[in-house]
């Protein structure tokens, strides 16, 4: 999918720089780099943590946490802290992290030292999932030029300040993509979740408190420390501050990742930004915010895309995916498509969520091949609503929202396949893992 797209409605803060080179850090530093954190080195914590509550800044992971509060909670003790930046980008449907980690690696280090300074933290670690290896050698390139130059390591900028940055990936588990499995992942265990709380911010990596943020989270700080919290939450909607990249893909004409207030609307991100359903065929659904958010419908999408609006709507604006689908798909296929991803995801830690996707994907299965009965929709939508709020982690509730949004809203295509009306080509379980 071409990731360097644009649109005039676009508003360019955190992707100003892509397409510029700014990979590297002459090209970086012309484009304002390093400046935000030599200002919030000068002006200190309180200063850092009030301009990111101003900004309304709220997390890009998908859960819309309002970052300057999640720093706020760090205990001010003198316990060793952590910057732990989540670049497990791995929601499908999702591909805007990676984008800021190729085009503009340097803004995810000075992010990370900005929160480091706004916590009193000297180490920071920059988590890449494992299928973005080959993005490995672009952000330690980066994070060796930043040390060459003296802006990490000892006595930054000759301040008298200390930081480190440490890069790791992932094995290519999705689940480690929630920050207590991921904090697992990185002390060299089994990547499965711890039960919070405690929150990492109190007792994170190796017991000690612990900020972590999605990697465009942890790179929108240097724009807002450089423009102010009132200037970067004016560009947004209420209580929704800023822009964020939204990935369009699917059945669009102009599929890409585009920078758009928070709030605007997403129909108009559909049929104006992305140039409408490709081919100018029938728009049938659209999954708005990553696999995981129950599906709209065309009818529906006349909402803004912030963390609220989109709550209101029922469904969720997620990890910024929106993955649209025309008149041509299947719903029982995608639905089936999108269990099986959560059921070979997940990692089996807990009951519900381990046996919950794999009867859901058992029985879509079957209502797919053609061998559904009478029962099958009312056993799935017994099934994901026995799971949510069950399992241990959000894995378990990503995978039950999108199925029952699915059988609720198209329950008659999937009769239609049990009443023998339709059936899908028979399927080899393997071909099903979409990750
Ligand atoms: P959450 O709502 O439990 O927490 C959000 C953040 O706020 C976490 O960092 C948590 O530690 C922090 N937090 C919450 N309450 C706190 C408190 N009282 N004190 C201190 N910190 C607190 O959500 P979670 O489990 O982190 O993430 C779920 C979301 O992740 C879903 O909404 C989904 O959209 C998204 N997601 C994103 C993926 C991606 O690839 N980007 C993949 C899968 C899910």
């Amino acid at each position: 999918m071409p990731t360097l797209v644009s649109h005039p409605d676009e508003v360019k803060v955190l992707s100003r720089r892509f397409g510029q080179g700014a990979a590297n850090i002459d090209k970086y530093l012309e484009l304002d780099g390093y400046k935000a954190v030599q200002q919030a080195i000068a002006e200190g914590p309180a200063w850092i943590i009030d301009t990111m509550k101003a900004s309304g800044l709220r997390g890009r992971g998908g859960a819309g946490f309002p970052t300057g509060l999640k720093w706020s909670f760090v205990p001010k003790n003198d316990k060793a802290k952590y910057v732990l930046v989540n670049g497990d980008e791995s929601e499908p449907g999702t591909c805007k992290d990676h984008v800021i980690f190729r085009e503009d690696p340097h803004a995810v280090i000075e992010g990370t030292m900005i929160a480091g300074l706004a916590i009193g933290s000297k180490l920071g670690f920059i988590y890449l999932r494992g299928e973005y290896r080959y993005l490995l050698k672009i952000v330690e390139k980066a994070v060796a030029e930043a040390y060459e130059r003296g802006f990490l390591g000892k006595n930054i900028f000759g301040t008298g300040v200390d930081f480190d940055i440490i890069t790791q990936t992932g094995a290519g588990a999705y689940e480690v993509g929630e920050e207590s499995a991921l904090m697992e992942s990185l002390e060299g265990k089994r990547g499965v979740p711890r039960i919070k709380p405690p929150f990492p911010a109190v007792v994170g990596l190796y017991g000690g408190p612990t900020v972590i943020n999605n990697a465009e989270t942890i790179a929108s700080a240097p724009h807002i420390l450089l423009m102010g919290g009132p200037a970067y939450a004016a560009l947004g909607s209420e209580r929704n501050g800023g822009t964020r990249l939204f990935g369009i893909s699917g059945h669009v004409e102009r599929p890409g990742v585009y920078e758009l207030p928070m709030g605007y609307n997403l129909k108009k991100a559909i049929y104006e930004v992305a140039g409408g359903v490709k081919g100018g065929k029938k728009l049938k659904a659209v999954v708005p915010g990553g696999s995981s958010c129950p599906v709209l419908l065309p009818d529906e999408l006349d909402v803004g895309l912030d963390f609220d609006q989109m709550g209101k709507a029922g469904t969720m604006l997620g990890s910024g995916g929106i993955v649209v689908l025309d008149e041509t798909v299947s719903i029982v296929e995608f639905a089936l498509r999108v269990i099986s991803f959560y059921q070979h995801e997940s990692c089996g830690w807990c009951i519900p969520c381990r046996e919950g996707t794999d009867w859901i994907k058992k029985t879509l299965t079957r209502v797919y091949e053609g061998g559904g009965q009478k029962k099958d929709v009312a056993n799935v939508q017994y099934l994901a609503e026995n799971m949510m709020g069950r399992t241990f982690c959000p894995l378990g509730d990503a995978a039950a929202m999108p199925t029952l949004g699915f059988v609720k809203k198209f329950r008659q295509e999937f009769e239609d396949y049990i009443d023998g009306k339709k059936a899908g080509t028979p399927i080899i379980t393997e071909q099903l893992h979409v990750g």
